[in-house]
């Protein structure tokens, strides 16, 4: 297993580029699963998550003979297996294109994991509503259907990869289908933007509400994937925490305002140009309060990095406010952050984060991809060194995480255990 090694307390900065957004490659990957005709993306992103995926997409059919091209003539089974679910929970996914095309599927049911439990029941009862029959048994959703028909359909929460398995039925589904307290995340809507792009009817992308005219078939596509904004907002992060000055690009404004708003009330100058953006960190952040909620609130996978900055925010000006209310378990990096001499206090899904003059570095563990970002920033932050431990959980979200650190000046490296 592969750590990595920070030496803190280096200024970072410098001008880095920012890789396609892993969340938005893994649905719109799947959207080959809707058409015989090739989909192409000049870019993918060169992460874990996505060759977990590629396998995946592969047993069922889709041929990816050159980077970037998936092209699937002819679905050649529709079991999405435990072995490569369990992998990766977004091989949920798969369900929704392939009920679409074929008119059925076998999905090994994903687990919960280090974050909570995770359910899918809002996947799974949006298909009922469009006409889909679902059984659970073995461990698998089993899917059939003579054929999806549009239908009306509220949300119990905005879920993401919900919103997007639902849509990829339902462009597919005889008739109107009317989709209502829908994800409205930068990722979701281009899934719809390309979903159109590929002949499909959706109105409605980044507002609550959905209106699709359902199409015998959709044609192939070529795109351009997103900048990751959550990588992005790491980096700044980094900026941030090391009093340094970072510049991003490409950059989508407009895709993390609320972030910019709570980088500002820490103290940092937040500079947006035509195609990057700018965090200059103030020698100590002020602490802030916030809480973690769907698009455009604040992003749940942004919190813990958050977290890391305020650990060594001004004593003198009070203490920090963070409650997390979109997955029930998500402050795993606290205890190791407590190893590295940080204040926290966690009681139910709130954080109160008391900053310190200095953290040390210390062995820490990584619990899950946001968690070891966190853990990360940290040690940029310490004295001394710190030891990031199982990092292939950074490994499934993060392209080129040490080579992007070394030249903002940070001295990071990888090491086999
Ligand atoms: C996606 C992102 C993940 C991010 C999350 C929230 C991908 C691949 N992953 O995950 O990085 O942290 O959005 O922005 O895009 N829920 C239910 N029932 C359901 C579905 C969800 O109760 O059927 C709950 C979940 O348990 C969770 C909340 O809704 O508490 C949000 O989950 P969801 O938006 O579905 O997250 P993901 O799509 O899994």
């Amino acid at each position: 297993m592969d750590c990595l090694w920070i030496e803190g307390g280096k200024k970072l900065a410098g001008t880095i580029e920012i890789p396609p957004a892993k969340n938005a490659a893994l649905p719109l990957i799947c959207l080959s699963l809707l058409t015989d005709k090739p989909v192409r993306f000049r870019k993918i992103p060169d992460v874990q998550d996505i060759l977990s995926l590629k396998n995946l997409l592969g047993e069922l059919g889709v041929q990816s003979t050159e980077p970037g091209l998936f092209h699937c003539p002819t679905i050649k089974s529709t079991i999405a297996p435990y072995d490569l679910v369990r992998k990766m929970r977004a091989s949920i996914l798969v369900l929704g294109p392939l009920v679409a095309r074929t008119g059925m599927a076998e999905v090994s049911l994903p687990g919960g994991c280090a974050i909570g439990e995770r359910p899918v029941d809002i996947h799974l009862k949006g298909l009922k509503a469009l006409g889909a029959e679902i059984n659970l048994e073995g461990g698998y959703i089993k899917a059939k259907t003579k054929g999806l028909v549009g239908c009306r359909f509220v949300l119990d929460f905005p879920t993401v990869t919900g919103t997007i398995n639902l849509v990829t039925a339902a462009v597919l589904a005889k008739g109107e289908t009317i989709f209502e307290n829908v994800a409205k995340e930068p990722e979701v809507v281009e899934v719809i933007e390309a979903l159109n792009k590929m002949g499909a009817k959706i109105d409605g992308a980044g507002t609550d509400r959905l209106l699709i005219q359902g199409q015998p078939s959709l044609n192939g596509i070529e795109w351009t994937i997103q900048p990751d904004r959550i990588q992005l907002i790491t980096y700044l992060a980094a900026g941030a925490i090391t009093g340094g000055s970072v510049t991003c690009t490409p950059y989508r404004h407009s895709t993390m305002n609320s972030v910019i708003q709570k980088f500002s009330e820490m103290g940092a100058k937040i500079l947006e140009r035509e195609n990057s953006i700018s965090i200059e960190a103030p020698r100590v952040l002020d602490p802030i309060d916030f809480e973690t909620a769907p698009f455009p609130g604040f992003p749940t996978d942004a919190q813990a990095q958050f977290i890391g900055c305020l650990t060594v925010a001004d004593p003198a000006k009070g203490s920090s406010t963070v409650r997390e209310t979109v997955f029930e378990n998500r402050f795993g990096h606290v205890a190791e952050l407590r190893r590295m001499g940080a204040n926290i206090e966690v009681n139910g899904n709130t954080a109160v984060v008391k900053g310190v003059k200095e953290l040390s570095g210390a062995s820490v563990m990584a619990s899950d991809l946001r968690a070891s970002a966190c853990l990360v920033l940290a040690g940029l932050k310490a004295n001394g060194r710190t030891k990031v431990r199982r990092i292939y959980h950074l490994d499934r979200g993060y392209e080129g995480l040490e080579s992007r650190l070394l030249s903002l000046g940070a001295n990071v490296w990888r090491e086999r255990e």
